[in-house]
């Protein structure tokens, strides 16, 4: 287990025990203000879609072409977009934070 803090799309920031060696949207899609998660993690519906907070964005594995071709399409991303399916939520990335996006 590892902090994880999450704002939700009212803005409020909440601090969960993580766990790791899921997935960011493992973690999220059981919050009541977390992520949808539609597609079950295929990278396929964009609805685990997170922004990532600039201190780390660089400390997290670089998008493949699938997440990033995903993300082009939607209208909400932004340059600290990630799909929170596709990134491992690691020890290492204890006191992460990440903001729950806007829906399409
Ligand atoms: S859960 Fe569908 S793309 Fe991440």
């Amino acid at each position: 287990m590892a902090l994880l803090r999450v704002v939700d799309r009212d803005g409020n920031e909440h601090e969960i025990d993580g766990n790791t060696g899921f997935t960011l949207m493992e973690n999220l899609r059981d919050l009541d203000y977390g992520v949808g998660a539609v597609c079950g993690g295929m990278c396929a519906c964009a609805t685990c879609h997170v922004y990532v907070d600039a201190e780390w964005a660089g400390k997290l594995p670089a998008a493949q072409s699938d997440e990033r071709d995903l993300l082009q399409d939607l209208s909400t991303r932004r340059e600290n977009s990630r799909l929170s399916c596709q990134v491992k939520f690691t020890p290492e990335l204890a006191g992460l934070k990440v903001t729950i996006a806007e829906d399409e």
